[in-house]
């Protein structure tokens, strides 16, 4: 109902308020704040995310809204509170966290992920809220409601995996990129940004998950319509490693400002795990890229890519050529 709307999003916006709060205020945030820091995460950047710390073992934030005067039980329906197995009362649900708002369209708090302190694989790194009525997660994009504007006005939209890596674009002063939660990209945030931007540059991590979900968002966008191309990072970095090592600067000028048409991305994929002085592999990255070529109709376009085989393979471009032919 409507009223169950709103106050879902009282209770996200106060809760926000309140995981900012213990970060930034009190001795129970310290330790989390010197990760951010350690990170290179500046109160700027805390501030803009609104970015904050929940207790451990705790009922802090359920006891804040039933004193606030919400039903736990719609709270937890709300995905911020979960029922004692005794049904004598309500814990948090996150607890010990970094916490990140996820914001809707319009700005408002309506779902948290939070991260954990360690990377110790004890516990998943990341907690996302579950979906409610008011977060979608096949509609909700990191960052759309700061980025907006400015994708519109560069028709240029960045995506990436995760979203630390669209606060670090952030600092790097890139404030057109926007980040699905995890490698699930749907229609209904292409079409969303799609409204917003003729052209995307997808950058994704540099493990074969990322890899894959580039190649997946990549299709997906040009099924769309729009103009793609693929942003790529070293091996085994991410675009906030990438900018934590090397800086701002050569993130924007060698990564973002240098991305892949999609035929030079598959090139690339289809080279990584192949050593080319082995026969098979060479078979085999030809036969992949051709695969790939046979879905162009250009002909320009053919004759590039099959001149950039012969050269990474040395196998002639006429030979090439007449595989090529066998296989359209
Ligand atoms: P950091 O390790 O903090 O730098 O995070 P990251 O952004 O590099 O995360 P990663 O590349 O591992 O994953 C990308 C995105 O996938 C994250 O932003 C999350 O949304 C999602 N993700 C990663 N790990 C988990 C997990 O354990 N559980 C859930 N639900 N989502 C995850
Ligand atoms: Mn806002
Ligand atoms: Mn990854
Ligand atoms: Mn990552
Ligand atoms: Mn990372």
């Amino acid at each position: 109902s409507r009223n169950e709307f709103k106050q879902m999003f009282e209770a996200h916006a106060l809760a926000s308020n309140f995981y900012n709060h213990l970060l930034l205020n009190t001795v129970e945030g310290e330790e989390a704040l010197q990760y951010l820091e350690k990170r290179g995460f500046t109160r700027d950047s805390i501030e803009k995310y609104e970015i904050g710390w929940s207790l451990d073992n705790s009922s802090a934030l359920a006891d804040l809204l039933k004193r606030k005067g919400f039903d736990l039980k719609d709270m937890e329906r709300a995905g911020l509170c979960i029922m004692k197995d005794d049904g004598t009362g309500f814990f948090d649900r996150f607890r010990g966290r970094i916490m990140f708002p996820l914001q809707d369209d319009n700005g408002a708090v309506i779902a948290f992920s939070g991260r954990t302190l360690s990377d110790s694989k004890q516990e998943a790194k990341y907690l996302n809220s579950p979906e409610t009525p008011i977060f979608e997660k096949s509609r909700i994009l990191y960052n759309f409601h700061n980025a907006r504007l400015n994708v519109r006005k560069t028709g240029k939209v960045i995506l990436f995996e995760g979203f630390m890596d669209t606060i670090s674009a952030n600092r790097a002063d890139i404030l057109n990129s926007v980040a699905v939660m995890g490698t699930s990209l749907s229609d209904t945030h292409l079409l969303k940004l799609k409204r917003i931007a003729k052209e995307v540059i997808i950058c994704c991590d540099g493990d074969n998950a990322g890899w894959e979900a580039a190649k997946r968002f990549a299709v997906m966008a040009i099924k769309k319509g729009m103009d793609v191309q693929i942003a790529l990072l070293p091996e085994k970095m991410d675009p906030d490693d990438y900018i934590s090592e090397y800086g701002a600067d050569a993130f924007r000028n060698k990564i973002i400002g240098n991305p892949h048409p999609y035929m030079s991305f598959i090139m690339a994929y289809a080279k990584r795990s192949k050593n080319l002085s082995n026969q098979n592999d060479v078979l085999q990255f030809i036969h992949e890229v051709l695969e790939e070529l046979t879905e162009r109709t250009s002909p320009v376009e053919r004759d590039m890519y099959i001149r950039m085989i012969s050269d990474e393979t040395g196998i002639s471009k006429d030979a090439i050529n007449q595989q090529f032919l066998k296989m359209i």
